[in-house]
């Protein structure tokens, strides 16, 4: 499929632009609307498609008027344009409480770019196999752990492993009180949203009430004070040391071209960014990898015969070649994507797109879960065929699970590397089965979605 730049595309140069009201909407109020977006989405876009087509408005409590589409050329008209069009970072004060006010990801502009070129060479380069392995000794240690013919939630495995991932290849943290301290923590920090009625906390700001230490808002205020503590107590130490190979080393030596370095909140806000940002997006990912592999058996056969022809204890960089592990990982990311949809852009200025003359203030939001359902790119969407990622090349408007353009993913190398070597050690070392016959479908979890139930599985023995 082709796609154009051209934001008028579907208009003759003659015709009149449409405004922002002509595009199909639904009609239930805001209150409603932004209920069914935490509690049903999926089906509630799948309808919404139905009956407006590619390009819908609709209207969220907290949330500028948004606009969503979810075919490649209206996406690549939002994707493909002029950044300093859009502000990103307003758009994203919902997660404030959660990061702090210098988290990359509210950030817009100069300060945004200057950060992310901070931060991204840390995901780069010499540091990678170290970080490859640091997630096979990880993997391997939690799954020391279990019994066989036990059956447990591989979604608890893979949180476990992710945190830890993150705590020592990102954190640079080695065992100990300060990284039982903050696991523990950070457990009852991402639990917090760990239910669609807690999710609403993050959606509907007036819930957000410090009533003591015993209500819902207090317990988590208390908690995220205590890891902030615990993390630039961390930062403090380890300006005192000399430099390891992890990402917090990078970010301290890091500076930009007035050679100016990170400040100490500056560090512990990106530090929290990379753990909500990487933690339960990844381990959901491995947790649906983990049951679509196992619910299509030639898939896991296809995938142990590329693995064995790497022999016992292969090297991750050789892992991360595999491209039968790569169809895997990418279409596990495709038929159910962890975010619904990109951070939405912000207009600052007048746009022309797709045929309407859009004023400022208007949110434009890619849909993922839609485009990755789009029946000209995939069809027979719904079922999970790694094959189609072997026959066919997609556009970065055609399959975008990490997003586009200057908001890209910081983290999609580090997350597709660590899929992919923790897939590989699993299925080689362990037999599991799943439990449940039901079909595993995406519940909220925050801002992302993981499978229903955790994917409880038994280890054969
Ligand atoms: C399977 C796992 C993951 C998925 C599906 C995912 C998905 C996404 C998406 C959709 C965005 C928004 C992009 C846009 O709006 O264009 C994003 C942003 C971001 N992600 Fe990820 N992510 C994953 C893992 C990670 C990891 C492991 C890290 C770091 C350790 C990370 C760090 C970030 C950061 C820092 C941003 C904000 C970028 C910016 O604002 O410039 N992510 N991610």
């Amino acid at each position: 499929m082709t796609t154009t730049l051209n934001s008028n595309s579907n208009k003759s140069p003659d015709s009149p632009l449409q405004s922002v009201s002509d595009i199909p909407s639904s009609n239930a109020p805001a209150f409603v609307q932004t209920l069914q977006a935490v509690f049903n989405p999926i089906p509630l876009l799948e309808k919404s498609r139905q009956r407006n087509g590619e390009i819908t408005r609709s209207q969220s409590m907290g949330f500028p008027p948004m606009v969503f589409m979810s075919d490649p050329a209206s996406i690549e008209a939002v994707l493909g344009a002029d950044t300093n069009l859009f502000e990103v970072g307003s758009g994203n004060t919902i997660l404030r409480p959660l990061l702090g006010p210098q988290s990359l990801i509210q950030l817009d502009g100069a300060p945004h770019k200057r950060q992310r070129k901070l931060m991204m060479p840390s995901f780069h380069g010499a540091s990678v196999p170290r970080y490859g392995e640091v997630m096979t000794e990880v993997t391997e240690n939690v799954m020391a752990q279990w019994e066989p013919e036990q059956t447990f939630p591989v979604h608890s495995s893979m949180q476990t492993i992710t945190l830890r991932v993150i705590l020592k290849a990102v954190f640079g943290l080695a065992e100990g009180e300060r990284y039982e301290k903050l696991q523990r923590l950070l457990c009852e920090f991402t639990n917090f949203f760990n239910s669609p009625w807690k999710s609403t906390f993050l959606f509907i700001e007036p819930l957000q009430k410090d009533l003591g230490a015993w209500s819902p808002w207090g317990q988590f205020r208390r908690c995220k004070q205590k890891i902030d503590q615990l993390i630039l107590d961390e930062i403090a130490d380890r300006r005192q040391q000399s430099p390891q190979d992890d990402v917090l080393s990078l970010l301290l030596a890091a500076r930009d071209e007035d050679g100016s370095a990170m400040t100490d909140l500056e560090l512990r806000d990106e530090l929290m960014t990379l753990l909500f940002a990487g933690h339960e997006t990844t381990a959901s990912a491995l947790a649906w990898a983990i049951y679509w592999i196992h619910a299509q058996p030639e898939v896991k056969q296809n995938l142990m015969a590329e693995l064995s022809e790497l022999g016992t204890d292969p090297d991750p960089m050789e892992i991360a070649k595999l491209p039968y592990l790569t169809a895997v990982c990418n279409e596990t990311l495709r038929i159910y994507p962890i975010v619904l949809f990109t951070f939405g852009r912000i207009l600052k200025q007048p746009f022309d797109f797709m045929g309407y003359h859009l004023e400022p203030g208007i949110m434009l939001a890619p849909c993922i879960y839609l485009l990755h359902h789009h029946p000209e790119l995939y069809p027979d969407s719904k079922s999970f065929r790694p094959e189609r990622f072997l026959e066919r090349q997609f556009s970065a408007y055609e399959f975008i699970p990490f997003g586009g353009s200057n908001r890209r993913c910081l983290g999609y190398t580090f997350a597709l590397f660590e899929m992919k070597v923790v897939l590989a050690k699993m299925l080689s070392s362990a037999q599991l089965s799943l439990v449940s016959k039901r079909p595993a479908v995406p519940v909220r979890r925050g801002i992302a979605f993981m499978p229903s139930e955790g994917i409880p599985v038994q280890l054969l023995g």
